[in-house]
C-alpha cells in the first residue's frame, strides 16, 4: 500500500489539497481532523466537561468513531450516527484542539488511522501524520500559509455557514488553535525531518495541487487519472 503524508496547520488547504489530490490518483483521501472533531463534537452535543483528561479518558468507553468513504468522500460516525455535517462550527473547533493535545485522545485515535492506511493507497492529512502516525510514509509534506492567507481561506469557507462571523473571529481562532496544536507536548505539529515543506500562501489551489503531484511523482511510479 502507498501512503502519502500531508500535515500543517489549519487553513493550509491540506484537506481540499489532499481530496482532489486523491481523486487524481485514484487513492482514499483520509482528512484525520474530523476524527478529532467527532470526538469533540460527543462533548459539544452532550454538554460533557471535557477540561480534566480523566473524565474525557472514561467517556472515550462511550465513543465509537467509524469512518466510511463513498466516490472519494469520507463520512464520519459517532456511535453509528452519521456526523459529518456537524463538525465544522467554531465551538467544535476549539474543542477539538483542546482535547487533541491529551494523551488518551490520540492514543485511541492512533490505531483507527492506521488500520485505514494498512487496507487503502492513502493521502492522509492532519498534524502529526509525518511524525507519529505514519512514520514511514512513501512521501511526506508540510503545508503552511501565512496566518493572514489561511484565516481569509477560513473566513470565506465559514460565512457560506455563519454569515455573521467577523474576519477577526476566525483570525482569532485560527492563532489560538495554532498555538494549542505548536505547544502540546504530544505529537505537536511541526515537519518531519524528511517532509518537503511547501508555503502556498501565493500559490492558487491549482497551481498547489500541480507541484504536489509533481513531488509525489518524482518519488513513486504510477499512472494517474
Ligand atoms: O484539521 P482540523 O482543523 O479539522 O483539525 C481539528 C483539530 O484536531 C486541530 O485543532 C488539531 C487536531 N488534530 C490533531 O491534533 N492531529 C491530527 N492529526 C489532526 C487534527
Amino acid at each position: 500500500m502507498i501512503s502519502i503524508a500531508i500535515d500543517g496547520p489549519s487553513g493550509s488547504g491540506k484537506s481540499s489539497i489532499s481530496k482532489c489530490l486523491a481523486k487524481k490518483l485514484n487513492f482514499v483521501s483520509v482528512d484525520t481532523g474530523a476524527l478529532y472533531r467527532s470526538i469533540a463534537y460527543y462533548f459539544f452535543k452532550n454538554n460533557i466537561d471535557y477540561n480534566l483528561e480523566n473524565n474525557v479518558s472514561e467517556s472515550l468507553k462511550n465513543i465509537v468513531i467509524d469512518v466510511k468513504y463513498n466516490n472519494n468522500n469520507q463520512f464520519v460516525f459517532l456511535n453509528n450516527e452519521n456526523i459529518t455535517g456537524n463538525i465544522r462550527s467554531d465551538e467544535v473547533s476549539m474543542i477539538s484542539s483542546q482535547i487533541s493535545s491529551m494523551p488518551c485522545v490520540r492514543k485511541y485515535l492512533l490505531s483507527l488511522q492506521r488500520n485505514i492506511a494498512l487496507k487503502n493507497n492513502i493521502i492522509m492529512d492532519g498534524r502529526d501524520i509525518g511524525t507519529v502516525v505514519l512514520p514511514n510514509a512513501d512521501v511526506k509534506f508540510f503545508l503552511t500559509a501565512s496566518p493572514k492567507s489561511r484565516a481569509q481561506r477560513r473566513y470565506e469557507q465559514l460565512l457560506k455557514k455563519c454569515p455573521n462571523i467577523t474576519f477577526y473571529e476566525v483570525w482569532k481562532n485560527i492563532n489560538e488553535r495554532d498555538f494549542n496544536d505548536m505547544h502540546r507536548k504530544i505529537a505537536p505539529l511541526k515537519p518531519a525531518k524528511d517532509a518537503i515543506i511547501f508555503d502556498n500562501s501565493r500559490y492558487t489551489f491549482d497551481e498547489s495541487v500541480s507541484y504536489i503531484l509533481k513531488k509525489i511523482k518524482e518519488r513513486i511510479n504510477f499512472e494517474t487519472k
